[in-house]
């Protein structure tokens, strides 16, 4: 009986544990809510279809802080009449015609107390884009979350490698 109870206890503990555990990493591995785009966008067919480079619609990444999220202006071009037979293209040459804007949700986003150049990494620093943000030039859908987490740490490793000051006051104003 004795024995029983004992088995018994630690079926249960062990099972609180692993619930515990899996808790922690499933809140470890979302921490960051999954992000829905209005349109279904896709990177690798502009990139390697349509043959844009990335500054063509992230026009900021070479001479501002910000890489910045298209403009339906930079849609028109190509998208006033449908090329394809996607319902996500028709999204997006309805609004062309109307010239509507569709409002893109920024995943990559930092707190206003973080100071981050896209200029003075991509430019002066030549570093490239899937460095920070994985292998965008590949993806059929947007991206939910991101793929290379932003954090102090990541940025940390890289200034240390390449001996640029880790200074607190450097990244943060
Ligand atoms: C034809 C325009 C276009 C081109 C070319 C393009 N992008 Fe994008 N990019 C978008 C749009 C629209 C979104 C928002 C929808 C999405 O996330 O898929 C986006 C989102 C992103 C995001 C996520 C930003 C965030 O915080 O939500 C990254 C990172 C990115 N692009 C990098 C790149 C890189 C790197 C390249 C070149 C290999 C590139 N893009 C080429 C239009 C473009
Ligand atoms: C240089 C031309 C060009 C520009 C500029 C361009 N696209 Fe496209 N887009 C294409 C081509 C080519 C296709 C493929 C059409 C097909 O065969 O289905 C396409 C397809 C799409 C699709 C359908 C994707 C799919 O998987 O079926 C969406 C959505 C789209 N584009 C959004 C955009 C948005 C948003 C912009 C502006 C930020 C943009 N495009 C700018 C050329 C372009
Ligand atoms: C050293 C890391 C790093 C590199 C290299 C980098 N980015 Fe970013 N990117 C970031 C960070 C950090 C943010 C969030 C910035 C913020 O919120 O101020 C971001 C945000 C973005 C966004 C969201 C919109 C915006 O303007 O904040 C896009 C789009 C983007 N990057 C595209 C690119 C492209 C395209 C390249 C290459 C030409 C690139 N990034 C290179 C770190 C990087
Ligand atoms: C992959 C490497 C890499 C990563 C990741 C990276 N940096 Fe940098 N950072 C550099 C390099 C290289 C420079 C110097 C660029 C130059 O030549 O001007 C730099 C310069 C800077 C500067 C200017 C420093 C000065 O002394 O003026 C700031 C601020 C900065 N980074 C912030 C950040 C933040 C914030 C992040 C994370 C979100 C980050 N960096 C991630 C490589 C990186
Ligand atoms: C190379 C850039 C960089 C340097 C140097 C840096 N930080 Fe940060 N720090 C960041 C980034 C990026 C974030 C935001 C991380 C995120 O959004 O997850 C951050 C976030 C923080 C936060 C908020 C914590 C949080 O979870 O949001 C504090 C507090 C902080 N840093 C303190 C410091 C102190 C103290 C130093 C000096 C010892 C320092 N940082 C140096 C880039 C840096």
């Amino acid at each position: 009986m004795v024995v029983f109870e004992m088995k018994h206890f630690t079926f249960l503990s062990k099972n609180l544990f692993t619930f515990f555990f899996l808790s922690l990493l499933v809140s470890g591995c979302s921490n960051q809510e999954k992000i829905e785009q209005p349109v279904a966008y896709n990177h690798e067919i502009h990139v390697s279809e349509a043959g844009l480079d990335c500054i063509d619609c992230h026009t900021g990444v070479e001479k501002k802080m910000h890489a910045s999220l298209p403009s339906i202006k930079l849609c028109k071009s190509c998208h006033t009449q449908m090329q394809g037979e996607s319902s996500a293209e028709a999204l997006v040459v309805e609004a062309v015609n109307n010239n509507v804007e569709i409002h893109w949700k920024p995943i990559y986003k930092l707190e206003d107390h973080v100071f981050f150049s896209h200029r003075r990494h991509v430019k002066s620093g030549k570093i490239a884009c899937a460095t920070c943000h994985g292998e965008v030039e590949k993806l059929l859908k947007p991206p939910t979350h991101q793929l290379v987490p932003i954090s102090m740490e990541n940025c940390m490793k890289c200034h240390d490698n390449k001996s640029i000051s880790n200074d607190c006051l450097t990244c943060h104003v």
